[in-house]
């Protein structure tokens, strides 16, 4: 007998947890408490991180402690930084972050315990690793050799300078460490709920990040930022907003990348602060064509039935793409940026999915025929494959 399936598991709780609220009816986010607009405007995203792991904010002396100890394990191992080298230049930075995370597991040192302990150590080196695997895929599919991190700088600092090989400028890295805060942690979004299910089956955490990597790099979840910045290309300047509104969206059906969200439907409170650090960013560089672009896209959108209706907002991604497009970093780069800064929330979800672990196993309905006649393989008609 079939039950009612819920597609997309819309609404369904599975569990409980300390590390976020989204509120999708008021558009109210905060970790552990804190409302997302104050650590957007003074948290360091290492300040972040052991909120999310620890449940609580962290003294000068721990907070130094986990940014030394983050920028102090992230260097990458030689023989991975020689199978990097190896990968084509045109790779998809997503597939290269899952292949060079799997690999990173061959060479961790607790790579055979599985414990909540071993796990929070692993989680602090996969959090710098990934930081300098971004960075140096940037530089070695252009040819150049990686940089090795820093270890007096802060994570949004160290990335810059492992990408440009100078000293990080100091609005770049404010406007990175801000986007790193907002992306952080998002309750129980696509990757968070994969990369629970993998640590659910006693799996270890470098697989679960692996997968939670797979499921961000989709478009309808962490993929929509570069599909985003993509879209602002298409449209290529402010004065052709209306047109490409009316033809891309009203006629054709086509999305709009970096609007809509499966739990908000007030606007993404992350959406406002970045929509404000993009704004003055972009005027800070004299050039706000892309951000004009977004803006009248917005508008264009939000006096539109449709999306009235329906309650389709900027999302996360929508400013964010004008962020980092502005502090100069490449479009493709993007997703793998999210992944540098939500390996924070993966691991918040991994250790409380560890301390009170199920495996994680709903049904399906099954609607296929049934008690067919077995035929040997000889004897089966040439059928067309559907
Ligand atoms: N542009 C235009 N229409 C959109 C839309 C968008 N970005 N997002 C949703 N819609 C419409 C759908 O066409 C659908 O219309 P219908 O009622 O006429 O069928 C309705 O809104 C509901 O969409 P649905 O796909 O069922 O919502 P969902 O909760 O399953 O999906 C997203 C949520 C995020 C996948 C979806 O909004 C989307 O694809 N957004 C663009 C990608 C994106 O920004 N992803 C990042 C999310 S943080």
């Amino acid at each position: 007998m079939s039950e009612q399936a819920n597609r997309g598991l819309e609404g369904v709780v599975v569990g409980e947890t300390r590390t976020s609220l989204v509120d999708g009816a008021a558009g109210k986010l905060s970790y552990g408490g804190y409302r997302i607009e104050d650590l957007a405007a003074h948290a360091s995203f290492e300040e972040v991180v052991f909120l999310l792991w620890h449940n609580r904010l962290p003294g000068a002396a721990e907070l130094e402690a986990l940014r030394h100890d983050i920028a102090g394990n992230a260097s990458l191992p030689a023989d991975l930084l020689k199978q990097v080298r190896a990968f084509p230049a045109e790779a998809d930075p997503m597939a290269v972050l899952e292949s060079a995370v799997a690999a990173l597991s061959f060479h961790d040192v607790d790579a055979a315990d599985n414990s909540l302990e071993a796990s929070r150590r692993k989680a602090v080196r996969l959090t710098g690793q990934i930081t300098t695997l971004c960075a140096a895929w940037i530089r070695t599919r252009q040819g150049e050799d990686p940089i090795a991190p820093h270890s007096d700088l802060s994570l949004a600092q160290n990335f810059l300078y492992m990408v440009r090989g100078v000293e990080p400028d100091e609005t770049a890295s404010a406007a990175l460490n801000v986007y790193l805060v907002l992306l952080a942690e998002h309750g129980m979004n696509a990757s968070t709920f994969t990369a629970r299910v993998v640590t659910a089956t006693e799996s270890d955490i470098h697989s679960a990040v692996v997968a939670a990597i797979g499921a961000l790099k989709g478009p309808a979840h962490g993929g929509a930022n570069t599909a985003a910045m993509n879209m602002f290309m298409e449209i290529g300047d402010p004065c052709r907003v209306a047109d490409w509104f009316s033809d891309e969206v009203l006629d054709k059906r086509r999305r709009i990348m970096g609007i809509g969200h499966r739990v908000y439907k007030a606007l993404d409170p992350r959406a406002s602060v970045l929509k404000q650090h993009a704004r003055a960013l972009a005027a800070s560089t004299g050039n706000s064509k892309w951000f004009d672009i977004a803006e009248k896209l917005e508008l264009a959108a939000r006096a539109e039935d449709f999306f009235i209706q329906r309650r389709l907002f900027p999302n996360v991604d929508y400013y964010s793409a004008i962020l980092l497009y502005t502090i100069d970093l490449d479009v493709d780069m993007f997703t793998p940026l999210f992944v540098m800064s939500r390996i924070a929330g993966w691991s918040a979800h991994i250790f409380e999915q560890k301390r009170n672990n199920r495996l994680i196993r709903p049904k399906v309905n099954y609607i296929g025929p049934l008690d067919l006649e077995w035929e040997p393989v000889a004897e089966r008609p040439v059928r067309s494959t559907g």
